[in-house]
């Protein structure tokens, strides 16, 4: 077991644990987006950012992605690291504005949507991959994938038509946090 503090509380997590998957098990909220237990983690959104000070220095981290390590201080609750899921969760809900899982992120960090939100978009996809990660490690089948790259990456079944391996099992819309499945449910063909 690897001991080090979460907000100066002693906690311990096994060897290949992640800062986040300790401060779960220990009832410590650190917001997410892009994380779910049944994946592996990805880093997309960034919003789980936690500052981690190794005794050289203090760094911003994405705790889904960051491993424990012996005698580490972590804090997930500074002026810095709030201030950084500000500026996330604003670009997130500028995005997706009807979003209800944004709406409750924008409630919990005091945001309001910008001058800068989307004209006309409510549930805008934010390329967190859990659909297609839950689709590969949780169903086993290959029927969505990302597309593009850059700017015009999206999600899409594989060579952009209806996918035969998608079972129409409903993970995808399950797990996805802003809405944006269902919206494009028809466009792959599902
Ligand atoms: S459709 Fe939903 S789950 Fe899939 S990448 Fe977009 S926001 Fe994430
Ligand atoms: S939950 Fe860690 S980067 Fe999204």
């Amino acid at each position: 077991m690897i001991t080090f503090t979460i907000d100066g509380k002693e906690v311990q997590g096994q060897e290949d644990w992640t800062v986040l998957d300790v401060a779960k098990w220990h009832g410590i909220d650190i917001p997410t987006l892009c994380y779910h237990p049944a994946v592996e983690p990805y880093g997309a959104c960034r919003l789980c950012v936690v500052e981690v000070d190794d005794g050289r220095r203090s760094r911003v981290v994405i705790s889904c992605m960051y491993p424990i390590r012996e005698g580490i201080k972590v804090l997930t609750d500074t002026p810095r690291i709030n201030n950084v899921r500000r500026w996330i969760v604003q670009l997130l809900l500028d995005e997706s504005p009807a979003s209800p899982k944004m709406q409750e992120l924008a409630t919990k960090f005091g945001v309001t949507p910008s001058r800068f939100k989307k004209a006309g978009v409510d549930f805008a996809c934010h390329l967190c991959g859990l659909c297609v990660r839950a689709c590969h490690e949780v169903v086993g089948a290959q029927a969505l994938t990302f597309g593009n790259r850059g700017l015009r990456k999206e999600i899409t079944s594989p060579f952009h038509t209806g996918s035969k391996e998608c079972l129409s099992c409903g993970t995808c819309l399950y797990v996805c946090p802003t809405g944006a499945m269902e919206q494009l449910f028809d466009k792959v063909g599902a």
